[in-house]
């Protein structure tokens, strides 16, 4: 199969690539080196090493075997897209590119701005590229749990029955986001479904909860490093409060701690996509899945870490708690479905108690580079305080 990557650059497109290629796949890589540059903005980098792109392509090939044909470009470009796509005609793409910082798109008006017409942008390009190019490809596009936010009900797999004044009927489950980032995706999702219905798209969007971790089976086997961002504006919670146990810094829980969000490793988003990927939307289908395994509050997170770094450092871990810069219900209910990937065979292989040990040992392991950057892990974007024009 030949499988385009937007987004190859990025946590989980390299992780994917990698596995692509050592599975015998075709592998366009599409990467604008966004991320890169925007951490570096906000005097940040990846604590884990990762070569330059033309580097880690070459040493993928030699580690692998096969070939990944790379382009540099904008997804938000037409031109371009068009160009990739129509020169390669991929089997599947596999689209990662775009802004993924729920804090970078609340820090003020141009963030916000750059957030919401990239991602939608890109989005929009790519499905009429599709349609004009490659009709019968399958798109596997990265959504969010986030965009349904946290309702006091189930949360369905993208659609769900209802009944309203005595009559029913299946619509989509309705998005209740947090941030600018998280309604970019819920607008790609309506503008995905929508392609759909008009041209008859097969289309699968992923709401896929956060992916935590340093390794796969890949990355373990090659050392080439994806990247890890430990700050308040790219780095994860957990990222954040691993880097705050190795340097002997208090983990802060944002507010209360019990917000629950829905989490997978590394190594089991990767082994979701290629399921995906293997198993595509059959014609004129637009499947959502919802894609996580375990669901932890933030509190436990701060204890999974606090046993595990207490044991590997031997040191005591302190947890506190900061002001909540975020806008999120700290206390609710959570209980979202998640049985379709398993119907198509995925068994999950990793849980975050036991892989906490192995992030803990490998920020351990980079904690000069940590260092450098451990006056970027405390909360500076309120969401509240996002600054507008005049600011
Ligand atoms: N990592 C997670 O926990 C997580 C959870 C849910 C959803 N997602 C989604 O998965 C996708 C990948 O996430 P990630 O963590 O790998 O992010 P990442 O930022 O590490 O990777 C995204 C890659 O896309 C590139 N990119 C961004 N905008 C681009 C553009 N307009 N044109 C070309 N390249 C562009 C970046 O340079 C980067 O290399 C994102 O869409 C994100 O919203 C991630």
């Amino acid at each position: 199969m030949k499988v385009a990557i937007l987004g190859i650059d990025g946590y989980i497109g390299w992780a994917l690539a990698l596995r692509l290629l050592r599975n015998g796949h075709e592998v366009v890589g599409v990467d604008s080196l966004y991320t890169r540059k925007r951490v570096e903005e906000v005097h940040s980098g990846s604590i884990t090493p990762i070569l330059d792109i033309n580097k880690r392509i070459d040493e993928a090939s030699k580690f692998f075997g096969g070939k990944i044909n790379y382009y540099q470009g904008d997804v938000n470009d037409p031109e371009f897209i068009y160009h990739v796509i129509g020169k390669e005609l991929p089997d599947s793409i596999v689209h990662l590119a775009e802004q993924r910082s729920a804090p970078y798109s609340m820090i003020g008006l141009r963030q916000a701005r750059e957030t919401l017409i990239q991602n939608m942008g890109g989005t929009i390009n790519l499905v009429y590229a599709m349609k004009d190019l490659v009709p019968k490809a399958h798109l596997l596009k990265l959504g969010t749990m986030g965009e349904y936010g946290t309702p006091n009900i189930d949360i369905p797999e993208g659609f769900f029955e209802i009944e309203y004044n005595g009559r029913k009927d299946t619509l989509p489950f309705p998005k209740f986001a947090g941030s600018w980032y998280h309604w970019s995706k819920v607008h790609d999702s309506n503008n995905l479904m929508f392609a759909n219905r008009l041209w008859g798209l097969r289309i699968t969007d992923v709401m896929q909860g956060v992916v935590y971790g340093t390794r796969t089976k890949e990355i373990s086997d090659s050392g080439l490093y994806t990247r890890f961002d430990i700050d308040e504006v790219w780095g994860t919670a957990l990222n954040r409060f691993c880097v705050q146990a190795v340097l002997g810094m208090p983990i802060t829980a944002y507010g209360r701690g019990d917000q629950r969000r829905g989490f997978l490793s590394l190594e089991d988003s990767i082994a979701c996509l290629m399921l995906g990927l293997e198993k595509p939307a059959g014609e004129n289908e637009y499947r959502v899945y919802n894609q996580f395994d375990e669901h932890y509050s933030i509190n436990e997170i701060a204890e999974f870490v606090k046993d595990g770094g207490e044991k590997i450092l031997n040191k005591e871990i302190e947890i506190s708690h900061v002001p909540n810069p975020r806008l999120e219900k700290e206390q609710h209910y959570y209980n979202p479905e998640h049985k379709k990937l398993r119907e198509l065979g995925y068994k999950p292989a990793r849980n975050l108690r036991e892989d906490v040990n192995d992030i803990i040992s490998d920020v351990q392991k980079f904690s000069e580079n940590a260092r450098k950057y451990r006056d970027r892990v405390a909360p500076k974007t309120i969401w509240r305080e996002s600054a507008g024009f005049l600011n």
